[in-house]
């Protein structure tokens, strides 16, 4: 019997310091869930945020005039239009290639002013008044340019799509060596490269890719113009 009693009385006063023990566990349980819905709740009790302001609104086209192988074209443009958009999609000049859009192939240079430019990294409305040649302005009255002429004579493209970006770079190029300017692999960049060597022609050609890979005839046909001494048959930079 007493073995029983004690039993009971032994289950008896386990009881007492479980059930509090439940008790504070249920309780800190219940005020952890008011804690993690309160955000919720005051939320759903906030006055609504003010719609976002309108960012995207478009800006009216604008009438810009760009001069393009001495023509003039009055374009009605965005002014976030780029010159190699406003090239081929609003004054129907298809010559200048987008390859990258993005400033690494080259396939857009043009000239403005006589110095080359990639055209998809610039507004076209930050142009107005300025001279610009694209491929179709390089050949004057009817006859090729020299630069023209060599890429043909030395086979200095495949697919030719790079090509018009290519001639209009190598155009440049002759310029600027012989107004003196040094490149990145011109020794002494103090006074004038000596000679417009193939290491010099490929620096400066290097911001024109050829996925065909005629690299080796474009430098081929830049010095055969070199060598000739010709005109390149485009405006110098400041003279354009
Ligand atoms: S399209 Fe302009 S650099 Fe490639
Ligand atoms: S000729 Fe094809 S990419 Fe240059």
């Amino acid at each position: 019997m007493s073995t029983h009693n004690d039993c009971q009385d032994s289950g008896a006063s386990d009881a007492t310091p479980q059930q509090p023990a439940r008790r504070r566990f249920l309780q800190s349980a219940a005020a952890a869930a008011t804690v993690g819905a309160a955000p919720h709740l005051r939320a759903q009790t906030q006055t609504p945020a003010a719609p976002p302001a309108q960012l995207n609104q478009a800006v009216p086209p604008r009438r810009v005039t760009l001069t393009v192988n001495g023509r003039a074209y009055t374009l009605q443009l965005e002014p976030r239009v780029t010159l190699l958009d406003a090239l081929r999609e609003y004054a129907d000049l298809m010559g200048t290639k987008k390859g990258c859009d993005r400033g690494q192939c080259g396939a857009c240079t043009v000239l403005v002013e006589g110095r080359r430019i990639n055209s998809c990294l610039t507004l076209a409305v930050m142009h107005e008044g300025e001279n610009i040649t694209t491929v179709e302005g390089l050949a004057a009255n009817g006859a090729l340019s020299p630069m023209q002429r060599a890429f043909i004579e030395h086979d200095a493209f495949q697919c030719g799509y790079c090509t018009p970006g290519q001639l209009c770079s190598a155009t440049a190029l002759l310029n600027e060596f012989r107004n003196g300017t040094a490149s990145t692999v011109t020794a002494d960049v103090r006074s004038r490269p000596a000679q417009l060597s193939d290491e010099e022609i490929r620096e400066r050609m290097s911001g024109n890719i050829c996925r065909c890979g005629a690299y080796a005839n474009i430098v081929a046909a830049v010095r055969a113009v070199h060598d000739g001494g010709g005109s390149t048959g485009a405006p110098q930079p400041g003279t354009a």
